[in-house]
């Protein structure tokens, strides 16, 4: 890491929840949940997030961890590429970062950050 490397960067992130219909599930559309975001954190800084309900907050949230599957983008913890990482990896990003998550998803609201801490395990 060197000392201007963001601890967070997301650039273009997307994520896209599927709407099926109908016995066979077919795809009929998409919500865009999260449509091209893009910011960085750096190491002691806290991202406010705000915006109307359902606009998207709790899923970018979820999607920097990996928690669900971002559609699109690119997201780095310390310059490490978190789209590419298997299991125990991101196993061990979750650990690392979540006590430093915890500044940005206060800002998901309470239950959330709880939620997201259980699903972490911190
Ligand atoms: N698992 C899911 N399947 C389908 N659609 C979803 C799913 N999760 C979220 N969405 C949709 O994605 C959009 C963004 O939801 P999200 O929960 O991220 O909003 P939010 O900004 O956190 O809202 P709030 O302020 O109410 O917490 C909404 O239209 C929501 O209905
Ligand atoms: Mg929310």
């Amino acid at each position: 890491m060197n000392a201007i490397e963001p601890l967070v960067s997301v650039r273009n992130l997307r994520k896209e929840f599927p709407i099926r219909k109908g016995v066979l599930s077919r795809q009929v559309g998409a919500v865009k949940a999260v449509n091209d975001v893009s910011f960085d954190v750096a190491r002691g800084e806290t991202l406010g997030v705000v915006g109307e309900s359902g606009c998207g907050k709790t899923t970018t949230g979820r999607a920097i961890l990996r928690l669900i599957e971002p559609t699109s983008g690119e997201i780095r913890f310390e310059g490490r590429d978190v789209r590419s990482m298997g299991t125990s990896e991101l196993r061990a990003l979750r650990r690392e970062f979540g006590p430093s998550m915890n500044g940005m998803l206060i800002t998901f609201g309470v239950r959330e950050k709880e939620e997201a801490e259980e699903m972490m395990g911190v």
